[in-house]
Protein backbone atom coordinates (compact mmCIF):
# COMPACT_ATOMS: atom_id res chain seq x y z
CA UNK A 1 0.00 0.00 0.00
CA UNK A 2 1.23 3.50 -0.61
CA UNK A 3 1.58 5.16 2.30
CA UNK A 4 1.95 8.72 3.50
CA UNK A 5 3.90 9.13 7.15
CA UNK A 6 3.82 12.86 7.74
CA UNK A 7 5.75 13.90 10.45
CA UNK A 8 5.60 16.70 12.68
CA UNK A 9 7.48 19.31 14.90
CA UNK A 10 7.74 17.44 18.46
CA UNK A 11 10.09 15.53 20.20
CA UNK A 12 8.11 11.96 19.44
CA UNK A 13 9.41 12.65 15.89
CA UNK A 14 11.83 9.81 16.99
CA UNK A 15 9.49 7.48 17.67
CA UNK A 16 8.04 8.02 14.16
CA UNK A 17 11.14 6.19 12.59
CA UNK A 18 10.01 2.75 14.26
CA UNK A 19 6.80 3.55 13.05
CA UNK A 20 8.00 4.06 9.01
CA UNK A 21 10.60 1.04 9.52
CA UNK A 22 7.28 -1.38 11.10
CA UNK A 23 5.67 -0.24 7.50
CA UNK A 24 8.15 -0.25 5.71
CA UNK A 25 9.32 -4.23 6.65
CA UNK A 26 5.35 -4.92 6.16
CA UNK A 27 5.77 -4.39 2.51
CA UNK A 28 4.53 -1.04 2.17
CA UNK A 29 5.48 1.56 0.00
CA UNK A 30 6.23 4.34 2.76
CA UNK A 31 6.42 8.52 1.54
CA UNK A 32 7.97 10.50 4.78
CA UNK A 33 6.92 14.35 4.28
CA UNK A 34 8.66 16.14 7.63
CA UNK A 35 7.77 19.49 8.22
CA UNK A 36 10.63 22.07 8.12
CA UNK A 37 10.55 22.23 12.38
CA UNK A 38 10.65 18.26 12.92
CA UNK A 39 13.89 18.30 11.62
CA UNK A 40 15.37 19.82 14.20
CA UNK A 41 14.03 16.62 15.63
CA UNK A 42 15.31 13.24 13.04
CA UNK A 43 16.95 14.78 9.47
CA UNK A 44 16.11 14.23 5.92
CA UNK A 45 18.79 11.64 5.68
CA UNK A 46 17.44 9.16 8.58
CA UNK A 47 13.60 9.21 6.78
CA UNK A 48 15.92 8.64 3.49
CA UNK A 49 17.58 5.47 4.87
CA UNK A 50 14.77 4.32 6.61
CA UNK A 51 11.52 4.32 4.10
CA UNK A 52 14.64 4.00 1.13
CA UNK A 53 12.10 6.78 -0.57
CA UNK A 54 13.46 10.67 -1.65
CA UNK A 55 12.31 12.79 1.08
CA UNK A 56 11.96 16.63 0.81
CA UNK A 57 9.86 19.20 2.97
CA UNK A 58 9.63 21.41 -0.05
CA UNK A 59 6.86 22.06 -2.48
CA UNK A 60 9.26 23.27 -4.69
CA UNK A 61 11.43 20.60 -5.58
CA UNK A 62 10.43 17.96 -8.39
CA UNK A 63 7.87 20.58 -9.95
CA UNK A 64 7.73 18.55 -12.90
CA UNK A 65 5.90 16.02 -11.35
CA UNK A 66 3.52 18.15 -9.50
CA UNK A 67 4.37 16.79 -6.11
CA UNK A 68 2.97 19.25 -3.68
CA UNK A 69 -0.29 16.75 -4.99
CA UNK A 70 0.95 13.46 -6.48
CA UNK A 71 1.89 12.32 -2.98
CA UNK A 72 -1.51 13.28 -1.90
CA UNK A 73 -3.08 11.33 -4.86
CA UNK A 74 -1.27 8.40 -4.75
CA UNK A 75 -1.75 7.84 -0.54
CA UNK A 76 -3.90 5.12 0.25
CA UNK A 77 -2.80 5.72 3.75
CA UNK A 78 -2.31 8.94 5.17
CA UNK A 79 -0.70 8.88 8.82
CA UNK A 80 0.57 11.95 11.17
CA UNK A 81 2.57 11.17 14.18
CA UNK A 82 3.71 13.00 15.88
CA UNK A 83 0.85 15.12 15.11
CA UNK A 84 1.55 18.76 17.12
CA UNK A 85 -1.19 21.00 18.50
CA UNK A 86 -0.02 23.52 15.59
CA UNK A 87 -0.91 20.95 12.71
CA UNK A 88 -4.21 19.51 13.82
CA UNK A 89 -5.16 23.19 13.79
CA UNK A 90 -3.69 23.50 10.89
CA UNK A 91 -5.49 21.03 9.41
CA UNK A 92 -8.80 21.98 10.43
CA UNK A 93 -8.47 25.30 8.88
CA UNK A 94 -7.23 23.55 5.64
CA UNK A 95 -4.12 25.86 5.34
CA UNK A 96 -1.46 24.56 3.22
CA UNK A 97 1.68 26.25 3.66
CA UNK A 98 4.18 23.22 2.81
CA UNK A 99 4.54 19.82 1.34
CA UNK A 100 2.53 18.26 4.21
CA UNK A 101 -0.07 20.73 4.22
CA UNK A 102 -0.63 20.47 0.16
CA UNK A 103 -0.33 16.66 0.48
CA UNK A 104 -3.15 16.55 3.17
CA UNK A 105 -5.18 18.49 1.20
CA UNK A 106 -4.87 17.09 -2.24
CA UNK A 107 -5.57 13.16 -0.72
CA UNK A 108 -8.45 11.21 -0.17
CA UNK A 109 -7.59 8.35 1.28
CA UNK A 110 -8.26 8.28 5.16
CA UNK A 111 -5.96 9.86 7.47
CA UNK A 112 -5.07 9.17 10.64
CA UNK A 113 -3.18 11.54 13.28
CA UNK A 114 -1.66 11.00 15.97
CA UNK A 115 -1.38 13.50 18.95
CA UNK A 116 1.56 14.43 20.96
CA UNK A 117 1.83 17.65 23.21
CA UNK A 118 1.53 18.74 26.69
CA UNK A 119 -1.28 18.34 28.59
CA UNK A 120 -2.44 21.75 28.90
CA UNK A 121 -2.62 22.40 25.13
CA UNK A 122 -3.92 18.67 24.44
CA UNK A 123 -6.83 20.17 26.63
CA UNK A 124 -7.11 23.71 25.20
CA UNK A 125 -10.35 24.70 23.78
CA UNK A 126 -9.09 25.45 20.38
CA UNK A 127 -7.45 21.82 20.22
CA UNK A 128 -10.48 20.07 21.20
CA UNK A 129 -12.22 21.93 19.16
CA UNK A 130 -9.67 21.47 16.19
CA UNK A 131 -9.64 17.61 16.81
CA UNK A 132 -13.27 17.46 17.08
CA UNK A 133 -13.74 18.75 13.06
CA UNK A 134 -10.98 16.45 12.37
CA UNK A 135 -13.33 13.47 13.61
CA UNK A 136 -16.25 14.57 12.14
CA UNK A 137 -14.05 14.76 8.54
CA UNK A 138 -13.13 11.45 9.34
CA UNK A 139 -9.73 11.65 10.47
CA UNK A 140 -8.45 8.42 13.06
CA UNK A 141 -7.08 10.02 15.84
CA UNK A 142 -4.89 7.84 17.48
CA UNK A 143 -4.15 8.57 21.60
CA UNK A 144 -2.75 10.27 22.95
CA UNK A 145 -1.76 8.32 25.77
CA UNK A 146 -1.30 9.38 29.20
CA UNK A 147 2.50 9.19 30.89
CA UNK A 148 5.41 10.93 31.41
CA UNK A 149 5.71 14.56 29.10
CA UNK A 150 9.19 15.59 27.92
CA UNK A 151 9.39 18.15 30.76
CA UNK A 152 9.00 15.70 33.65
CA UNK A 153 5.44 16.60 33.83
CA UNK A 154 2.80 13.68 33.42
CA UNK A 155 -0.66 13.52 32.04
CA UNK A 156 -2.05 12.86 28.41
CA UNK A 157 -0.13 14.05 25.87
CA UNK A 158 2.33 11.77 24.88
CA UNK A 159 2.70 10.20 21.66
CA UNK A 160 0.92 6.47 21.32
CA UNK A 161 3.19 3.87 21.03
CA UNK A 162 4.81 3.07 17.13
CA UNK A 163 3.15 -0.34 16.90
CA UNK A 164 -0.13 0.86 18.18
CA UNK A 165 -0.41 3.59 15.65
CA UNK A 166 0.44 1.17 12.78
CA UNK A 167 -2.06 -1.55 14.23
CA UNK A 168 -4.73 1.32 14.29
CA UNK A 169 -3.70 2.83 10.99
CA UNK A 170 -3.55 -0.56 9.33
CA UNK A 171 -7.40 -1.39 10.51
CA UNK A 172 -8.71 1.86 9.70
CA UNK A 173 -12.12 0.76 8.76
CA UNK A 174 -11.98 1.67 4.52
CA UNK A 175 -8.40 1.53 3.76
CA UNK A 176 -10.24 1.69 -0.02
CA UNK A 177 -12.32 -1.24 0.86
CA UNK A 178 -15.05 -0.08 -1.28
CA UNK A 179 -12.27 -0.08 -4.42
CA UNK A 180 -15.01 0.87 -8.00
CA UNK A 181 -17.94 -0.10 -6.18
CA UNK A 182 -20.80 2.48 -7.36
CA UNK A 183 -22.56 3.89 -5.01
CA UNK A 184 -25.75 6.00 -5.28
CA UNK A 185 -26.61 8.02 -2.33
CA UNK A 186 -29.71 10.71 -1.33
CA UNK A 187 -28.73 12.98 1.23
CA UNK A 188 -30.65 16.57 2.51
CA UNK A 189 -34.57 17.51 2.91
CA UNK A 190 -36.83 17.64 -0.09
CA UNK A 191 -38.60 21.03 -0.20
CA UNK A 192 -42.34 21.23 -1.36
CA UNK A 193 -43.11 24.33 -2.94
CA UNK A 194 -46.55 26.36 -1.68
CA UNK A 195 -45.96 29.51 -4.29
CA UNK A 196 -43.20 30.89 -5.80
CA UNK A 197 -42.15 31.82 -2.36
CA UNK A 198 -42.93 29.22 -0.03
CA UNK A 199 -42.49 25.61 0.43
CA UNK A 200 -42.56 22.61 3.08
CA UNK A 201 -39.71 21.03 4.47
CA UNK A 202 -37.76 19.65 7.13
CA UNK A 203 -34.83 20.20 9.13
CA UNK A 204 -32.15 17.96 7.32
CA UNK A 205 -28.75 19.58 6.89
CA UNK A 206 -27.80 17.14 4.72
CA UNK A 207 -24.78 15.81 6.79
CA UNK A 208 -25.73 12.44 7.30
CA UNK A 209 -26.53 11.74 3.76
CA UNK A 210 -23.16 13.70 2.87
CA UNK A 211 -21.11 11.76 5.35
CA UNK A 212 -22.10 8.43 4.05
CA UNK A 213 -20.90 9.57 0.47
CA UNK A 214 -17.77 10.74 1.61
CA UNK A 215 -16.91 7.97 3.74
CA UNK A 216 -17.97 5.75 0.05
CA UNK A 217 -15.73 7.78 -2.00
CA UNK A 218 -12.62 8.23 0.48
CA UNK A 219 -12.89 4.27 0.92
CA UNK A 220 -12.41 4.51 -2.76
CA UNK A 221 -16.32 4.02 -4.12
CA UNK A 222 -17.35 5.70 -7.44
CA UNK A 223 -20.26 8.17 -5.78
CA UNK A 224 -23.59 10.03 -7.18
CA UNK A 225 -25.11 11.64 -4.46
CA UNK A 226 -28.47 13.13 -5.14
CA UNK A 227 -28.76 16.33 -3.20
CA UNK A 228 -31.77 17.89 -2.06
CA UNK A 229 -31.83 21.00 0.44
CA UNK A 230 -28.34 21.16 2.47
CA UNK A 231 -26.19 23.66 4.30
CA UNK A 232 -24.40 25.42 2.12
CA UNK A 233 -21.01 24.15 3.53
CA UNK A 234 -21.87 20.48 3.95
CA UNK A 235 -23.08 20.74 0.00
CA UNK A 236 -19.69 22.23 -1.03
CA UNK A 237 -17.86 18.79 1.00
CA UNK A 238 -19.35 16.18 -1.61
CA UNK A 239 -18.85 19.10 -4.44
CA UNK A 240 -15.38 19.52 -4.00
CA UNK A 241 -14.28 15.50 -3.63
CA UNK A 242 -12.77 14.49 -6.70
CA UNK A 243 -14.59 11.16 -6.50
CA UNK A 244 -18.39 12.67 -6.27
CA UNK A 245 -21.19 13.52 -8.70
CA UNK A 246 -23.33 15.45 -7.19
CA UNK A 247 -27.08 16.10 -9.06
CA UNK A 248 -29.00 18.82 -7.24
CA UNK A 249 -32.72 18.40 -6.80
CA UNK A 250 -35.53 20.48 -4.78
CA UNK A 251 -38.83 18.44 -4.41
CA UNK A 252 -39.32 14.87 -3.77
CA UNK A 253 -40.71 14.10 -7.13
CA UNK A 254 -36.91 15.46 -8.33
CA UNK A 255 -35.15 13.49 -5.97
CA UNK A 256 -37.28 10.28 -7.43
CA UNK A 257 -36.57 11.07 -10.88
CA UNK A 258 -32.65 11.43 -10.03
CA UNK A 259 -32.37 8.22 -7.96
CA UNK A 260 -34.54 5.93 -10.88
CA UNK A 261 -32.36 7.16 -13.59
CA UNK A 262 -28.57 6.41 -11.63
CA UNK A 263 -30.02 3.67 -10.15
CA UNK A 264 -29.35 1.57 -13.24
CA UNK A 265 -25.63 1.85 -12.88
CA UNK A 266 -25.43 1.35 -8.66
CA UNK A 267 -24.32 -1.32 -6.84
CA UNK A 268 -25.45 0.24 -3.54
CA UNK A 269 -27.98 2.60 -3.33
CA UNK A 270 -28.49 4.71 0.03
CA UNK A 271 -31.37 6.68 0.72
CA UNK A 272 -30.48 9.41 3.87
CA UNK A 273 -32.60 12.03 2.46
CA UNK A 274 -35.31 12.94 4.82
CA UNK A 275 -38.49 13.04 1.88
CA UNK A 276 -41.42 14.80 2.08
CA UNK A 277 -44.54 12.66 2.54
CA UNK A 278 -46.64 15.09 1.05
CA UNK A 279 -46.82 18.10 -0.98
CA UNK A 280 -49.92 20.43 -1.94
CA UNK A 281 -52.15 19.10 -4.74
CA UNK A 282 -51.64 22.77 -6.55
CA UNK A 283 -48.61 25.22 -6.23
CA UNK A 284 -49.60 28.67 -6.46
CA UNK A 285 -48.70 30.39 -9.69
CA UNK A 286 -48.57 33.76 -7.58
CA UNK A 287 -47.27 34.43 -3.53
CA UNK A 288 -50.20 33.60 -1.72
CA UNK A 289 -52.12 36.34 -0.24
CA UNK A 290 -53.30 36.23 3.06
CA UNK A 291 -57.40 36.05 3.45
CA UNK A 292 -58.49 38.44 6.47
CA UNK A 293 -58.71 36.28 9.78
CA UNK A 294 -60.06 33.26 7.98
CA UNK A 295 -57.09 29.91 8.82
CA UNK A 296 -55.39 28.77 5.94
CA UNK A 297 -55.95 25.15 4.70
CA UNK A 298 -53.49 23.21 2.40
CA UNK A 299 -54.69 20.38 -0.12
CA UNK A 300 -52.03 17.79 0.24
CA UNK A 301 -51.08 14.52 -1.79
CA UNK A 302 -48.62 11.81 -1.00
CA UNK A 303 -45.16 11.76 -2.69
CA UNK A 304 -44.19 8.50 -4.19
CA UNK A 305 -42.32 5.86 -1.50
CA UNK A 306 -39.00 6.35 -3.30
CA UNK A 307 -37.38 4.02 -1.41
CA UNK A 308 -39.75 1.05 -1.93
CA UNK A 309 -39.69 1.83 -5.24
CA UNK A 310 -35.95 1.53 -5.48
CA UNK A 311 -36.24 -1.36 -3.57
CA UNK A 312 -38.91 -3.06 -5.79
CA UNK A 313 -37.39 -2.77 -8.74
CA UNK A 314 -33.62 -3.77 -7.64
CA UNK A 315 -31.70 -5.99 -10.01
CA UNK A 316 -29.74 -9.24 -8.90
CA UNK A 317 -26.71 -8.16 -6.62
CA UNK A 318 -27.96 -4.63 -5.93
CA UNK A 319 -28.32 -3.63 -2.56
CA UNK A 320 -30.95 -1.12 -1.31
CA UNK A 321 -30.18 0.56 2.35
CA UNK A 322 -33.01 2.73 3.81
CA UNK A 323 -32.85 5.02 6.53
CA UNK A 324 -35.98 5.63 9.08
CA UNK A 325 -36.19 8.71 11.40
CA UNK A 326 -38.21 7.91 14.45
CA UNK A 327 -39.02 9.87 17.58
CA UNK A 328 -39.74 6.62 19.91
CA UNK A 329 -37.57 6.62 23.00
CA UNK A 330 -38.37 3.19 24.39
CA UNK A 331 -35.41 1.01 22.21
CA UNK A 332 -37.46 -1.91 22.01
CA UNK A 333 -41.18 -0.13 20.95
CA UNK A 334 -37.98 1.90 18.19
CA UNK A 335 -36.85 -1.36 16.89
CA UNK A 336 -40.54 -2.97 16.69
CA UNK A 337 -40.89 0.15 14.14
CA UNK A 338 -37.74 -0.32 12.65
CA UNK A 339 -38.73 -3.74 11.77
CA UNK A 340 -42.01 -2.70 10.12
CA UNK A 341 -40.30 -0.12 7.91
CA UNK A 342 -38.06 -2.85 6.73
CA UNK A 343 -40.29 -5.02 5.86
CA UNK A 344 -42.85 -2.58 4.29
CA UNK A 345 -39.62 -0.78 2.02
CA UNK A 346 -37.93 -4.44 1.35
CA UNK A 347 -34.55 -2.97 1.83
CA UNK A 348 -31.37 -4.83 2.69
CA UNK A 349 -30.42 -3.03 5.35
CA UNK A 350 -32.38 -0.12 7.55
CA UNK A 351 -30.97 2.39 9.91
CA UNK A 352 -32.90 3.01 12.63
CA UNK A 353 -32.49 6.57 13.56
CA UNK A 354 -33.85 8.24 16.82
CA UNK A 355 -34.67 11.65 15.73
CA UNK A 356 -36.49 14.76 17.90
CA UNK A 357 -35.61 18.17 18.53
CA UNK A 358 -32.44 17.80 19.84
CA UNK A 359 -31.54 14.66 18.04
CA UNK A 360 -30.50 13.37 14.47
CA UNK A 361 -31.69 16.39 12.24
CA UNK A 362 -29.43 18.95 11.79
CA UNK A 363 -26.49 18.15 14.40
CA UNK A 364 -22.82 17.02 13.65
CA UNK A 365 -23.47 13.41 15.86
CA UNK A 366 -25.71 10.82 15.83
CA UNK A 367 -26.88 7.40 16.96
CA UNK A 368 -28.46 4.26 14.47
CA UNK A 369 -29.03 0.92 14.72
CA UNK A 370 -28.74 -1.15 11.57
CA UNK A 371 -31.17 -3.62 10.68
CA UNK A 372 -30.83 -6.37 8.91
CA UNK A 373 -32.80 -8.24 6.37
CA UNK A 374 -34.59 -10.50 9.15
CA UNK A 375 -34.75 -7.61 11.38
CA UNK A 376 -31.76 -8.61 13.43
CA UNK A 377 -29.24 -5.53 14.76
CA UNK A 378 -26.19 -5.90 12.69
CA UNK A 379 -24.63 -2.34 14.07
CA UNK A 380 -25.33 -0.06 16.22
CA UNK A 381 -23.13 3.28 16.56
CA UNK A 382 -23.48 6.23 18.12
CA UNK A 383 -20.68 9.07 17.36
CA UNK A 384 -20.02 11.68 14.72
CA UNK A 385 -22.36 11.61 11.83
CA UNK A 386 -18.96 10.29 9.77
CA UNK A 387 -17.97 7.35 12.73
CA UNK A 388 -22.24 6.46 12.11
CA UNK A 389 -21.46 6.42 7.76
CA UNK A 390 -18.84 4.09 8.39
CA UNK A 391 -20.55 1.91 10.47
CA UNK A 392 -23.21 1.15 7.96
CA UNK A 393 -20.06 0.80 4.74
CA UNK A 394 -18.95 -1.77 7.25
CA UNK A 395 -22.55 -3.43 7.59
CA UNK A 396 -22.75 -2.77 3.82
CA UNK A 397 -19.49 -4.44 3.68
CA UNK A 398 -20.24 -7.54 5.55
CA UNK A 399 -23.50 -8.28 3.97
CA UNK A 400 -21.61 -8.04 0.51
O1 LIG B 1 -29.46 15.76 7.26
P1 LIG B 1 -29.13 15.69 8.73
O2 LIG B 1 -29.39 17.01 9.44
O3 LIG B 1 -27.75 15.17 8.95
O4 LIG B 1 -30.13 14.64 9.40
C1 LIG B 1 -30.02 13.29 9.07
C2 LIG B 1 -31.38 12.58 8.96
C3 LIG B 1 -32.02 12.53 10.34
C4 LIG B 1 -32.29 13.33 7.98
C5 LIG B 1 -31.09 11.14 8.40
O5 LIG B 1 -30.21 10.47 9.26
C6 LIG B 1 -32.35 10.32 8.24
O6 LIG B 1 -32.86 9.71 9.16
N1 LIG B 1 -32.89 10.30 7.00
C7 LIG B 1 -34.15 9.67 6.66
C8 LIG B 1 -35.28 10.64 6.94
C9 LIG B 1 -36.63 10.09 6.57
O7 LIG B 1 -37.22 10.59 5.63
O8 LIG B 1 -37.03 9.06 7.27
P2 LIG B 1 -38.49 8.33 7.11
O9 LIG B 1 -38.56 7.36 8.21
O10 LIG B 1 -39.55 9.36 6.95
O11 LIG B 1 -38.36 7.55 5.73
C10 LIG B 1 -37.88 6.22 5.66
C11 LIG B 1 -37.06 6.02 4.42
O12 LIG B 1 -37.87 6.20 3.25
C12 LIG B 1 -35.89 6.98 4.27
O13 LIG B 1 -34.80 6.28 3.72
C13 LIG B 1 -36.41 8.02 3.28
O14 LIG B 1 -35.35 8.57 2.53
C14 LIG B 1 -37.35 7.19 2.43
N2 LIG B 1 -38.52 7.93 1.88
C15 LIG B 1 -39.38 8.59 2.69
C16 LIG B 1 -40.51 9.19 2.15
C17 LIG B 1 -40.73 9.10 0.75
N3 LIG B 1 -41.79 9.67 0.19
N4 LIG B 1 -39.88 8.43 -0.02
C18 LIG B 1 -38.79 7.83 0.51
O15 LIG B 1 -37.99 7.21 -0.21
Amino acid sequence: MFIVVGVTGGIAAYKSVHLVRRLVRAGHDVHVIPTEDSLHFVGLTTWEAISRNPVTTSVHEDVARVRHVSLGRSAELVVVAPATANVLAKMAAGLADDLLGTTLLATTAPVVVAPAMHTEMWRHPATVANVAVLRERGVTVVGPAEGELTGGDSGPGRMSEPDEIADAALAVPGVHDLAGLRVLVSAGGTREPLDPVRYLGNRSSGRQGVAVALAAADRGADVTVVLAHADTDVADRVRRHPRIRVVDVGTAEELQHAMTSASSSAEVIVMAAAVADYRVAEVSAVKMSKKGDAGLTLDLVQNPDILAGLAAARRDGQMVVGFAAETEPDRELLLERGRGKRARKGVDLLVVNEVGWTRGFDRTDNAVVVLGPDGAVVAERQGTKREVADALWDAVVARR
